[in-house]
Protein backbone atom coordinates (compact mmCIF):
# COMPACT_ATOMS: atom_id res chain seq x y z
CA UNK A 1 0.00 0.00 0.00
CA UNK A 2 2.02 3.32 -0.99
CA UNK A 3 5.08 1.76 -0.37
CA UNK A 4 4.43 2.23 3.65
CA UNK A 5 4.54 -1.18 5.23
CA UNK A 6 2.31 -2.10 8.07
CA UNK A 7 3.46 -1.44 11.20
CA UNK A 8 5.77 -4.22 13.12
CA UNK A 9 3.06 -4.43 16.40
CA UNK A 10 0.50 -5.69 13.87
CA UNK A 11 1.62 -9.18 12.83
CA UNK A 12 -0.44 -10.28 9.84
CA UNK A 13 -0.83 -8.27 6.29
CA UNK A 14 -2.90 -5.35 6.81
CA UNK A 15 -4.44 -4.18 3.56
CA UNK A 16 -8.38 -3.23 4.93
CA UNK A 17 -10.00 -1.76 7.51
CA UNK A 18 -11.35 -5.23 7.65
CA UNK A 19 -8.70 -6.68 8.44
CA UNK A 20 -8.10 -4.38 11.05
CA UNK A 21 -11.28 -4.83 12.39
CA UNK A 22 -10.65 -8.67 12.29
CA UNK A 23 -6.86 -8.38 14.35
CA UNK A 24 -9.19 -6.39 16.89
CA UNK A 25 -11.94 -9.29 17.50
CA UNK A 26 -8.49 -11.22 18.49
CA UNK A 27 -7.37 -8.36 20.51
CA UNK A 28 -10.01 -7.52 22.56
CA UNK A 29 -12.33 -9.51 25.17
CA UNK A 30 -15.48 -10.41 23.13
CA UNK A 31 -17.42 -8.15 25.46
CA UNK A 32 -14.78 -4.87 24.32
CA UNK A 33 -15.26 -5.59 21.05
CA UNK A 34 -18.86 -6.34 20.66
CA UNK A 35 -19.58 -2.67 22.73
CA UNK A 36 -17.28 -1.12 19.56
CA UNK A 37 -18.62 -3.86 17.04
CA UNK A 38 -21.91 -3.64 17.65
CA UNK A 39 -25.59 -1.45 16.99
CA UNK A 40 -29.03 -1.32 18.16
CA UNK A 41 -31.21 -4.10 18.38
CA UNK A 42 -30.90 -6.14 15.29
CA UNK A 43 -28.42 -4.17 13.43
CA UNK A 44 -30.30 -3.43 10.22
CA UNK A 45 -29.37 0.29 10.21
CA UNK A 46 -25.56 -0.93 10.38
CA UNK A 47 -25.72 -3.07 7.43
CA UNK A 48 -28.55 -0.77 5.89
CA UNK A 49 -25.42 1.74 5.89
CA UNK A 50 -22.95 -0.56 4.32
CA UNK A 51 -25.33 -1.98 1.75
CA UNK A 52 -25.94 1.37 0.43
CA UNK A 53 -22.04 2.47 -0.27
CA UNK A 54 -22.17 -0.98 -1.98
CA UNK A 55 -25.10 0.06 -4.00
CA UNK A 56 -23.72 3.07 -5.45
CA UNK A 57 -21.67 2.35 -8.38
CA UNK A 58 -18.91 4.81 -9.72
CA UNK A 59 -18.38 5.63 -12.93
CA UNK A 60 -15.16 6.29 -14.22
CA UNK A 61 -13.89 9.17 -17.04
CA UNK A 62 -11.10 7.97 -18.88
CA UNK A 63 -8.30 9.81 -20.50
CA UNK A 64 -7.88 12.03 -18.13
CA UNK A 65 -4.42 13.41 -16.62
CA UNK A 66 -4.25 12.05 -13.36
CA UNK A 67 -0.46 11.68 -12.19
CA UNK A 68 -1.26 14.04 -9.59
CA UNK A 69 -4.11 14.00 -7.00
CA UNK A 70 -4.81 16.33 -4.44
CA UNK A 71 -6.99 15.11 -1.53
CA UNK A 72 -6.67 18.43 0.25
CA UNK A 73 -9.67 20.15 1.29
CA UNK A 74 -11.16 22.59 4.13
CA UNK A 75 -14.17 22.04 6.43
CA UNK A 76 -15.59 25.21 8.17
CA UNK A 77 -12.11 27.19 7.12
CA UNK A 78 -9.72 24.09 8.52
CA UNK A 79 -7.17 23.13 6.04
CA UNK A 80 -7.37 18.97 6.28
CA UNK A 81 -5.03 16.91 4.68
CA UNK A 82 -7.85 14.43 3.29
CA UNK A 83 -11.73 15.18 3.02
CA UNK A 84 -11.48 12.64 6.65
CA UNK A 85 -11.99 13.41 10.35
CA UNK A 86 -12.17 10.70 13.47
CA UNK A 87 -15.98 10.90 15.33
CA UNK A 88 -16.62 10.93 18.53
CA UNK A 89 -16.21 8.14 20.19
CA UNK A 90 -17.07 7.34 23.82
CA UNK A 91 -14.55 5.70 25.92
CA UNK A 92 -11.38 5.21 23.62
CA UNK A 93 -10.12 3.53 26.71
CA UNK A 94 -11.63 0.17 26.19
CA UNK A 95 -9.74 0.08 22.77
CA UNK A 96 -6.23 0.78 24.83
CA UNK A 97 -5.50 2.82 27.56
CA UNK A 98 -6.34 6.47 27.15
CA UNK A 99 -6.78 5.66 23.39
CA UNK A 100 -8.28 9.33 22.73
CA UNK A 101 -4.56 10.12 22.81
CA UNK A 102 -2.91 7.98 20.57
CA UNK A 103 -5.97 8.38 18.13
CA UNK A 104 -5.84 12.28 17.99
CA UNK A 105 -1.46 11.61 17.59
CA UNK A 106 -2.44 10.13 14.41
CA UNK A 107 -4.90 12.07 13.39
CA UNK A 108 -2.90 15.26 13.44
CA UNK A 109 -0.16 13.62 11.76
CA UNK A 110 -2.10 12.61 8.96
CA UNK A 111 -3.26 16.31 9.01
CA UNK A 112 -6.85 15.36 9.49
CA UNK A 113 -9.34 16.39 12.57
CA UNK A 114 -9.89 14.45 15.88
CA UNK A 115 -12.95 14.98 17.60
CA UNK A 116 -12.93 14.49 21.01
CA UNK A 117 -16.11 12.86 22.77
CA UNK A 118 -17.72 14.37 25.90
CA UNK A 119 -17.56 10.55 27.27
CA UNK A 120 -13.68 10.25 26.56
CA UNK A 121 -11.76 8.27 28.85
CA UNK A 122 -9.11 11.22 29.27
CA UNK A 123 -10.16 14.59 29.99
CA UNK A 124 -10.54 17.36 27.14
CA UNK A 125 -7.97 19.52 28.93
CA UNK A 126 -5.71 16.10 29.11
CA UNK A 127 -6.17 15.59 24.86
CA UNK A 128 -5.90 19.20 24.09
CA UNK A 129 -2.48 19.93 26.42
CA UNK A 130 -0.82 16.87 25.16
CA UNK A 131 -1.97 16.69 21.17
CA UNK A 132 -1.43 20.10 19.92
CA UNK A 133 -3.91 20.58 17.33
CA UNK A 134 -7.47 22.29 16.23
CA UNK A 135 -9.46 19.54 17.43
CA UNK A 136 -13.40 19.37 17.56
CA UNK A 137 -15.66 18.59 20.80
CA UNK A 138 -19.13 16.78 20.81
CA UNK A 139 -21.13 17.25 23.47
CA UNK A 140 -24.23 15.60 24.72
CA UNK A 141 -26.91 18.21 26.46
CA UNK A 142 -27.28 17.00 29.92
CA UNK A 143 -29.92 16.94 32.45
CA UNK A 144 -28.05 19.34 34.86
CA UNK A 145 -27.46 22.26 32.15
CA UNK A 146 -24.44 23.49 34.64
CA UNK A 147 -22.53 20.37 33.54
CA UNK A 148 -23.43 21.21 30.15
CA UNK A 149 -22.09 25.01 30.22
CA UNK A 150 -19.15 23.89 31.93
CA UNK A 151 -18.40 21.25 29.52
CA UNK A 152 -18.98 23.95 26.42
CA UNK A 153 -17.08 26.40 28.59
CA UNK A 154 -14.02 24.09 29.37
CA UNK A 155 -13.50 23.03 25.92
CA UNK A 156 -13.12 26.68 24.65
CA UNK A 157 -10.93 27.70 27.32
CA UNK A 158 -8.89 24.38 26.24
CA UNK A 159 -8.86 26.03 22.70
CA UNK A 160 -11.01 23.26 20.93
CA UNK A 161 -11.75 24.66 17.47
CA UNK A 162 -15.80 23.80 16.51
CA UNK A 163 -18.69 22.15 18.80
CA UNK A 164 -20.47 19.22 17.64
CA UNK A 165 -23.75 18.55 19.34
CA UNK A 166 -25.03 14.94 18.94
CA UNK A 167 -28.86 14.96 18.84
CA UNK A 168 -29.71 11.65 18.03
CA UNK A 169 -29.44 10.21 21.58
CA UNK A 170 -32.73 11.81 23.93
CA UNK A 171 -32.43 7.57 25.07
CA UNK A 172 -29.79 5.27 24.56
CA UNK A 173 -30.08 2.80 21.87
CA UNK A 174 -30.54 -0.81 23.03
CA UNK A 175 -27.66 -2.25 22.25
CA UNK A 176 -28.36 -6.05 22.59
CA UNK A 177 -25.18 -7.22 22.71
CA UNK A 178 -23.74 -5.37 25.48
CA UNK A 179 -27.07 -6.81 26.98
CA UNK A 180 -26.44 -10.59 26.52
CA UNK A 181 -22.18 -10.05 27.25
CA UNK A 182 -23.17 -7.99 30.81
CA UNK A 183 -20.96 -5.36 29.60
CA UNK A 184 -20.07 -3.35 32.61
CA UNK A 185 -17.70 0.13 32.42
CA UNK A 186 -14.52 -0.04 33.02
CA UNK A 187 -15.00 -3.76 31.79
CA UNK A 188 -15.09 -6.28 34.70
CA UNK A 189 -14.01 -10.20 34.77
CA UNK A 190 -16.76 -12.57 35.93
CA UNK A 191 -16.95 -15.95 35.95
CA UNK A 192 -18.60 -16.50 32.48
CA UNK A 193 -16.23 -14.20 30.54
CA UNK A 194 -12.58 -15.26 32.67
CA UNK A 195 -11.31 -17.89 29.87
CA UNK A 196 -12.06 -15.67 26.90
CA UNK A 197 -11.02 -12.10 28.92
CA UNK A 198 -7.54 -14.01 29.95
CA UNK A 199 -6.57 -15.14 26.45
CA UNK A 200 -6.15 -11.35 25.43
CA UNK A 201 -3.16 -11.09 27.99
CA UNK A 202 -2.05 -8.24 25.85
CA UNK A 203 -5.31 -6.00 26.48
CA UNK A 204 -5.63 -6.95 29.95
CA UNK A 205 -1.41 -5.73 30.65
CA UNK A 206 -2.42 -2.13 29.19
CA UNK A 207 -5.52 -1.90 31.02
CA UNK A 208 -4.10 -2.80 34.25
CA UNK A 209 -1.07 -1.31 33.66
CA UNK A 210 -3.42 2.27 33.01
CA UNK A 211 -5.87 4.29 34.89
CA UNK A 212 -9.33 3.13 35.52
CA UNK A 213 -11.81 3.70 32.44
CA UNK A 214 -14.57 5.79 33.34
CA UNK A 215 -15.89 9.19 31.62
CA UNK A 216 -13.08 11.76 33.17
CA UNK A 217 -14.62 14.74 31.96
CA UNK A 218 -17.63 14.23 34.79
CA UNK A 219 -16.05 11.10 36.58
CA UNK A 220 -16.96 12.50 40.02
CA UNK A 221 -20.91 12.22 38.12
CA UNK A 222 -20.48 8.54 38.34
CA UNK A 223 -22.87 6.19 40.08
CA UNK A 224 -21.19 5.40 43.51
CA UNK A 225 -18.46 7.73 42.84
CA UNK A 226 -17.53 5.79 39.91
CA UNK A 227 -15.95 3.26 42.08
CA UNK A 228 -17.79 0.11 41.01
CA UNK A 229 -18.38 -1.02 37.35
CA UNK A 230 -21.62 0.35 35.86
CA UNK A 231 -24.02 -0.63 32.98
CA UNK A 232 -24.07 1.97 29.83
CA UNK A 233 -28.09 1.96 29.88
CA UNK A 234 -29.06 3.02 32.79
CA UNK A 235 -26.38 5.32 33.55
CA UNK A 236 -26.78 7.44 30.15
CA UNK A 237 -30.16 7.64 30.29
CA UNK A 238 -30.24 9.34 33.87
CA UNK A 239 -27.88 11.73 32.45
CA UNK A 240 -28.85 12.72 28.92
CA UNK A 241 -31.62 14.53 28.87
CA UNK A 242 -34.08 13.30 26.84
CA UNK A 243 -36.58 17.13 26.46
CA UNK A 244 -34.08 18.65 24.65
CA UNK A 245 -35.27 20.46 21.78
CA UNK A 246 -33.91 23.45 19.33
CA UNK A 247 -34.63 26.09 21.90
CA UNK A 248 -31.39 24.38 23.68
CA UNK A 249 -29.59 24.39 20.32
CA UNK A 250 -30.15 28.03 20.63
CA UNK A 251 -28.91 28.20 24.18
CA UNK A 252 -25.60 26.35 22.80
CA UNK A 253 -25.39 29.24 19.52
CA UNK A 254 -25.14 31.58 22.50
CA UNK A 255 -22.93 29.99 24.08
CA UNK A 256 -20.53 28.99 21.68
CA UNK A 257 -18.42 31.25 19.43
CA UNK A 258 -16.85 29.14 17.29
CA UNK A 259 -18.18 26.67 14.44
CA UNK A 260 -21.50 24.93 15.90
CA UNK A 261 -21.93 21.49 14.34
CA UNK A 262 -25.47 19.32 14.62
CA UNK A 263 -24.75 15.66 14.52
CA UNK A 264 -26.99 13.01 14.03
CA UNK A 265 -29.32 14.61 11.33
CA UNK A 266 -31.48 12.28 8.78
CA UNK A 267 -34.50 14.31 7.47
CA UNK A 268 -34.89 17.44 5.30
CA UNK A 269 -36.93 19.34 7.94
CA UNK A 270 -34.24 18.74 10.68
CA UNK A 271 -31.45 20.05 8.21
CA UNK A 272 -33.46 23.02 7.52
CA UNK A 273 -34.19 23.40 11.51
CA UNK A 274 -30.27 23.43 12.02
CA UNK A 275 -29.39 25.66 9.34
CA UNK A 276 -32.18 28.21 10.53
CA UNK A 277 -31.01 27.92 14.08
CA UNK A 278 -27.55 28.89 13.17
CA UNK A 279 -25.31 25.81 13.01
CA UNK A 280 -22.67 25.81 10.50
CA UNK A 281 -22.53 22.03 9.62
CA UNK A 282 -24.27 19.38 9.98
CA UNK A 283 -23.45 15.43 10.16
CA UNK A 284 -25.93 13.38 8.46
CA UNK A 285 -25.71 10.16 11.08
CA UNK A 286 -27.41 7.68 12.31
CA UNK A 287 -24.85 6.92 14.97
CA UNK A 288 -23.33 4.02 13.39
CA UNK A 289 -26.89 1.76 13.63
CA UNK A 290 -26.57 2.54 17.28
CA UNK A 291 -29.77 4.59 17.93
CA UNK A 292 -32.85 3.63 15.93
CA UNK A 293 -32.41 0.24 13.96
CA UNK A 294 -34.54 0.95 11.18
CA UNK A 295 -33.20 4.49 10.75
CA UNK A 296 -32.14 5.03 6.85
CA UNK A 297 -28.46 4.91 5.40
CA UNK A 298 -27.04 8.00 5.48
CA UNK A 299 -26.04 7.71 1.88
CA UNK A 300 -29.93 7.37 0.88
CA UNK A 301 -30.46 10.31 3.44
CA UNK A 302 -27.97 12.57 2.10
CA UNK A 303 -29.11 13.72 -1.56
CA UNK A 304 -31.83 15.04 -0.26
CA UNK A 305 -30.06 17.30 2.44
CA UNK A 306 -27.81 18.39 0.17
CA UNK A 307 -30.57 19.31 -2.30
CA UNK A 308 -32.22 21.06 0.73
CA UNK A 309 -29.38 22.82 2.44
CA UNK A 310 -26.26 22.32 0.33
CA UNK A 311 -26.17 26.09 -0.05
CA UNK A 312 -27.07 27.09 3.20
CA UNK A 313 -24.17 24.87 5.29
CA UNK A 314 -21.69 22.44 5.44
CA UNK A 315 -22.66 18.69 4.97
CA UNK A 316 -20.66 15.66 6.89
CA UNK A 317 -21.58 12.15 6.58
CA UNK A 318 -20.35 8.67 9.01
CA UNK A 319 -21.96 5.44 9.31
CA UNK A 320 -20.53 2.70 7.52
CA UNK A 321 -17.36 4.41 5.42
CA UNK A 322 -14.63 1.20 4.93
CA UNK A 323 -13.37 2.44 2.08
CA UNK A 324 -11.88 5.20 0.79
CA UNK A 325 -14.45 4.50 -2.79
CA UNK A 326 -17.00 5.24 0.03
CA UNK A 327 -15.90 8.39 1.06
CA UNK A 328 -16.28 9.60 -2.96
CA UNK A 329 -19.32 8.41 -3.28
CA UNK A 330 -20.34 10.62 -0.22
CA UNK A 331 -18.40 12.92 -1.63
CA UNK A 332 -20.03 12.83 -5.45
CA UNK A 333 -23.37 13.22 -3.32
CA UNK A 334 -22.87 16.56 -1.91
CA UNK A 335 -21.26 15.91 1.46
CA UNK A 336 -17.98 17.76 2.08
CA UNK A 337 -16.43 14.81 4.25
CA UNK A 338 -16.93 12.29 6.26
CA UNK A 339 -16.16 10.67 9.34
CA UNK A 340 -15.22 7.53 10.46
CA UNK A 341 -16.22 6.10 13.91
CA UNK A 342 -15.13 2.07 14.41
CA UNK A 343 -12.41 1.83 11.73
CA UNK A 344 -10.34 3.90 13.87
CA UNK A 345 -11.33 2.07 17.20
CA UNK A 346 -10.23 -1.30 15.21
CA UNK A 347 -6.74 0.43 14.41
CA UNK A 348 -6.32 1.66 17.96
CA UNK A 349 -7.08 -1.92 19.04
CA UNK A 350 -4.95 -3.49 16.76
CA UNK A 351 -1.73 -1.15 17.00
CA UNK A 352 -2.18 1.49 19.11
CA UNK A 353 -1.34 5.16 17.44
CA UNK A 354 0.31 3.12 14.44
CA UNK A 355 -2.89 1.48 14.02
CA UNK A 356 -4.94 4.52 13.95
CA UNK A 357 -2.64 6.16 11.28
CA UNK A 358 -2.97 2.91 9.27
CA UNK A 359 -6.14 3.35 9.08
CA UNK A 360 -5.80 6.83 7.85
CA UNK A 361 -3.38 5.95 5.54
CA UNK A 362 -5.43 2.97 4.27
CA UNK A 363 -8.53 5.18 3.78
CA UNK A 364 -6.49 7.79 2.19
CA UNK A 365 -4.90 5.36 -0.27
CA UNK A 366 -7.44 3.80 -1.61
CA UNK A 367 -9.21 7.60 -2.20
CA UNK A 368 -6.34 8.80 -4.00
CA UNK A 369 -6.89 5.95 -6.04
CA UNK A 370 -10.43 5.99 -6.76
CA UNK A 371 -10.09 9.62 -7.53
CA UNK A 372 -7.39 8.73 -10.22
CA UNK A 373 -9.93 5.90 -11.86
CA UNK A 374 -13.15 8.51 -11.07
CA UNK A 375 -10.83 10.91 -13.89
CA UNK A 376 -10.90 13.39 -10.87
CA UNK A 377 -7.32 15.25 -9.72
CA UNK A 378 -9.07 17.17 -6.94
CA UNK A 379 -11.89 16.73 -4.43
CA UNK A 380 -14.12 18.96 -5.66
CA UNK A 381 -14.31 17.69 -8.94
CA UNK A 382 -15.98 14.58 -7.42
CA UNK A 383 -19.36 15.54 -8.08
CA UNK A 384 -22.86 13.37 -9.02
CA UNK A 385 -21.97 12.58 -12.38
CA UNK A 386 -19.15 10.16 -10.62
CA UNK A 387 -22.11 7.92 -9.16
CA UNK A 388 -25.46 6.20 -10.47
CA UNK A 389 -27.52 5.26 -7.92
CA UNK A 390 -29.05 1.38 -8.54
CA UNK A 391 -32.76 1.54 -8.10
CA UNK A 392 -33.77 -1.74 -5.99
C1 LIG B 1 -19.87 6.15 18.94
N1 LIG B 1 -20.51 7.31 18.45
C2 LIG B 1 -20.60 8.42 19.26
N2 LIG B 1 -21.13 9.59 18.79
C3 LIG B 1 -21.17 10.68 19.54
O1 LIG B 1 -21.63 11.71 19.08
N3 LIG B 1 -20.66 10.66 20.82
C4 LIG B 1 -20.12 9.55 21.37
O2 LIG B 1 -19.66 9.57 22.52
C5 LIG B 1 -20.10 8.37 20.59
N4 LIG B 1 -19.60 7.22 21.10
C6 LIG B 1 -19.42 6.12 20.27
C7 LIG B 1 -18.78 4.99 20.77
C8 LIG B 1 -18.54 3.91 19.93
C9 LIG B 1 -17.82 2.69 20.47
C10 LIG B 1 -18.96 3.96 18.57
C11 LIG B 1 -18.69 2.82 17.63
C12 LIG B 1 -19.62 5.06 18.09
C13 LIG B 1 -20.96 7.38 17.04
C14 LIG B 1 -19.83 7.88 16.14
O3 LIG B 1 -19.54 9.23 16.38
C15 LIG B 1 -20.18 7.76 14.66
O4 LIG B 1 -21.40 8.42 14.40
C16 LIG B 1 -20.27 6.32 14.17
O5 LIG B 1 -19.30 5.52 14.79
C17 LIG B 1 -20.08 6.30 12.66
O6 LIG B 1 -20.24 5.01 12.15
P1 LIG B 1 -19.01 4.01 11.88
O7 LIG B 1 -17.91 4.79 11.21
O8 LIG B 1 -18.60 3.49 13.22
O9 LIG B 1 -19.63 2.97 11.02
Amino acid sequence: MGGIPAPTTMQAMVLTIEDLRRQSRRRLPRAVFDFIDGAAEDELTLRRNREAFERAALVPRVLVDVHEVDLATTVLGQRLAAPLLLAPTGLCGMATSCGEIPAARAAVAAGVAFTASCMSSVTLEEIAGRVPGEHWFQLYVWRDRAITRSLVERAAAAGYRVLVVTVDTPVLGRRERDLRNGATIPPRITVRNALDTLRRPRWLLAMARGPRVTFANVSGDAPAGGVRPFALSPYVNGLFDPAVTWDDLDWLRGLWRGPLVVKGVLSTEDARLAADHGADAIVVSNHGGRQLDGAPATLDALPAIADRVGGRLEILLDGGVRRGADVARALALGARACMIGRPYLYGLAAGGEAGVARVIEILTAELRRVLALLGCTRVEDVGPACVRLDRR
